[in-house]
């Protein structure tokens, strides 16, 4: 008697276990559907793959350059960032640090030095920047 009672206690918690594990099945999904983005990124979704180079740019450059805000070329667009490529890095470089238009001086950056800021062009230009060596 007293073990079937014992049996009948152990599949009362076996059933709820399986109730309840349908939840996880929903973290899977959202996996996959950030996978599919991946795939066709937004240049607000385009991040340089060095950490600190991210954390800089995040806190400067993205702020204009992700979504063009004011004209700026955008992220990643070979299409705006052609254009300017063909003045040089040199004078990029200079436009970045000098402020250029819309462009404030050194893109509101205060601790980025030449070379992040080559880092940056360069990731901000994507196919345009490796076009133009
Ligand atoms: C407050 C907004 C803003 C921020 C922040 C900003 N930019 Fe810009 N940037 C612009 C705009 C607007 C232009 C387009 C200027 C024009 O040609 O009218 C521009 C243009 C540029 C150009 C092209 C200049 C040329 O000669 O054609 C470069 C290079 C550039 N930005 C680099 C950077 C970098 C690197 C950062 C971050 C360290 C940065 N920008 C941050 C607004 C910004």
């Amino acid at each position: 008697m007293n073990n079937w009672i014992k049996m009948m206690a152990l599949s009362v918690i076996a059933f709820t276990v399986v109730g309840c594990s349908k939840p996880a099945d929903e973290g899977m999904s959202s996996a996959v559907v950030n996978t599919a983005q991946a795939n066709n990124l937004p240049s607000t979704k385009q991040f340089p793959a060095d950490p600190d180079l991210k954390a800089l740019y995040t806190q400067s450059c993205y702020s204009c350059h992700a979504m063009g805000t004011g004209g700026a070329p955008r992220t990643g667009s070979a299409k705006d960032w052609q254009p300017r490529f063909e003045q040089g890095i040199n004078t990029l470089l200079d436009h970045t640090i000098q402020g250029f238009k819309g462009m404030p001086p050194l893109g509101m950056c205060m601790d980025c030095g030449e070379e992040e800021f080559l880092a940056l062009i360069e990731f901000m230009g994507g196919s345009a920047a490796t076009a133009g060596e």
